[in-house]
């Protein structure tokens, strides 16, 4: 009978033992959901990293198929190609020097007119009525066999126009990195 007993008392305590290591695996699993939840939510998305090996080089396409006096968007880039009367290309930041609103090019004024306060500037971004005080930034052009090219890596921050920001299909570039 006590040997009966002894062999019970064995018995639940083995049981014990194993619904304890149950509960214990029970717990390690719910504690790794909740990390890897966790982890999952404060993980940028896929569309959020910034990709590494894009080309961050815009190809707007060959010289001749941009007219004098002619404003081209790039909606992907966030720029406007413009070319000036001169020849020359700038590419403009879609971006009012302003308070930063989506600046639209409208072609019966030939000037970018932003929608939020008025800013009005001139194909070449230059400030025509405040309340924007400083030019559209612009991006470095290249040309290279006769193909356009911007790099919209970095916008270059101006205080106003000047022929030096300006890119020639005949020339080199003359790209400035510091703010003018
Ligand atoms: S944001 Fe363009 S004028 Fe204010």
């Amino acid at each position: 009978m006590k040997k009966q007993n002894t062999e019970t008392a064995e018995t639940i305590s083995g049981r014990r033992n194993f619904l304890n290591w149950i509960w214990a695996c029970l717990g390690v699993a719910a504690v790794a959901e909740i990390l890897w939840a966790a982890v999952s939510f404060l993980r940028p998305q896929a569309s959020e990293i910034p990709r590494q090996n894009s080309d961050p080089r815009v190809t707007a396409g060959p010289v001749n198929a941009f007219g004098i006096g002619t404003v081209t968007a790039f909606p992907r880039g966030r720029f406007y190609l413009t070319r000036l009367e001169d020849g020359g290309f700038l590419a403009l930041s879609r971006k009012c020097t302003h308070l930063g609103c989506t600046i639209p090019w409208i072609g019966e004024e030939k000037s970018f007119i932003c929608p939020c306060h008025a800013s009005m500037f001139d194909i070449r971004g230059a400030v025509v009525h405040s309340p924007a005080s400083r030019a559209l930034d612009h991006f470095p052009v290249s040309i290279e066999n006769g193909i356009v090219r911007v790099d919209t890596r970095r916008s270059i921050k101006r205080s106003g126009f000047s022929k030096e920001q300006v890119v020639y299909p005949d020339r080199q570039p003359r790209q400035t990195r510091k703010t003018i």
